[in-house]
């Protein structure tokens, strides 16, 4: 053995450690590390062939180049299991990442559509009972479908009555030919509401009435009317325009000018019309008042005696005033919509507004 091959191991072994701690090190994914501790620690590796050339040396040289290598692997295989716990843990942290599940994106992206509102007409008739909730009445319901009855003659309408015509009516197929008709305003609720309940009654009933007539700028096939009903003892028409008044004032506000002109109704008598200043041209006359600077709200009146005695009230002892409010009109009123048939459209381009 020369004095260089006595050396040369060490030195070796310090170099193929240096060269592999290098790799190790440059290693940025588990896999490309697996590769690296192949090449630097495997079969083929310089360390393996240092190994491998062992049997060269003289026993004593063999022990301490043997020696100097197994630390140099010791010390690799510790550096690379080092290493390979940083990469594992980074992949692991960069895999999570990825795979989270953003979910404030997604409830950002779903509330604002799954959130609707009610329609305007809704929220005038929720407005309106308020109102009325507010002076004392309470709220009732009927049905959409009437009987005859109902509708026209306990309204004091006998058949063939010539007030009939003031409603264009659709009749149902249903039972006897006209029997059964789409209620063509809410008023046949009082018949219900006397029917059920004793005097004293201040009630308000909200809902959906049809007449077969061409929509047009203040009128709709399908539309909704407040009615509403007093009942009790000393009941005048000062109590009913008294109501009107304070009910106006309340919904539409102190500005807008109430007028009551007097009509005819076969359930009331007397009877008014109830009309409130066009709030489209603030009463210069428009389209939608037909130049009348007047919009029609209300019909209302005094209990006719004969709609007390269709139902068994004693109009000896008991007197009232019923009114019937155009809910759509009030709608209309109150936000300044020029025509009526855009509430039936459902662009939710104009109803997003309200
Ligand atoms: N029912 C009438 C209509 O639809 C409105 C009306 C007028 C209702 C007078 C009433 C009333 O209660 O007393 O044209």
């Amino acid at each position: 053995m020369t004095e260089e091959g006595n050396g040369a191991p060490a030195v070796a072994a310090a170099r193929i450690e240096a060269q592999a701690a290098a790799a190790i090190g440059a290693a940025q994914t588990t896999d490309a590390l697996a590769e690296a501790v192949t090449a630097v620690l495997g079969k083929r590796s310089d360390l393996a062939r240092a190994h491998r050339d062992l049997g060269r040396l003289d026993p004593d040289a063999r022990r301490e180049a043997g020696r100097d290598l197994h630390d140099a692997r010791q010390r690799l295989e510790g550096l690379a299991a080092e290493r390979r716990g940083t990469l594992a843990a980074a992949e692991r942290a960069a895999m999570l990442q990825g795979d989270r599940l953003d979910l404030t994106e997604v409830t950002e992206v779903l509330t604002p559509m799954a959130r609707g509102r009610l329609h305007l007409v809704t929220q005038t008739q929720r407005a309106l009972e308020e109102v009325f909730v507010a002076m004392g009445f309470t709220v009732a319901e009927g049905p959409e479908a009437e009987t005859d009855w109902y509708n026209f003659e306990a309204l004091n309408m006998p058949p063939a009555h010539p007030a009939r015509s003031m409603w264009d009516t659709f009749y149902l197929d249903l039972g006897q030919p006209e029997t059964v008709v789409l209620r063509t305003h809410t008023s046949p609720v009082q018949v219900h509401l006397m029917e059920h309940q004793l005097p004293p009654i201040h009630a308000v009933m909200p809902g959906r009435c049809f007449r077969r007539e061409t929509p047009d700028a203040r009128h709709l096939a399908t539309f909704h009317q407040l009615e509403g009903l007093v009942v009790d003892r000393g009941i005048t028409f000062a109590h009913l325009a008294g109501t009107l008044e304070t009910f106006t004032n309340a919904y539409f506000g102190p500005d807008i000018h109430t007028r009551l002109r007097p009509a005819y109704f076969p359930f009331t008598e007397p009877s008014a019309e109830v009309e409130i200043t066009c709030t489209i041209c603030r009463g210069a006359g428009c389209r939608t008042c037909s130049s009348t600077g007047w919009v029609e709200l209300a019909g209302c009146g005094m209990v006719d005696p004969a709609v007390f005695e269709a139902v068994g009230i004693d109009p000896g002892e008991w007197t009232g005033f019923a009114f019937g409010f155009g809910i759509d009109r009030c709608a209309q009123m109150r936000h300044g919509i020029a025509d009526l048939r855009i509430l039936d459209e459902n662009d939710v381009r104009f109803l997003r507004q309200f």
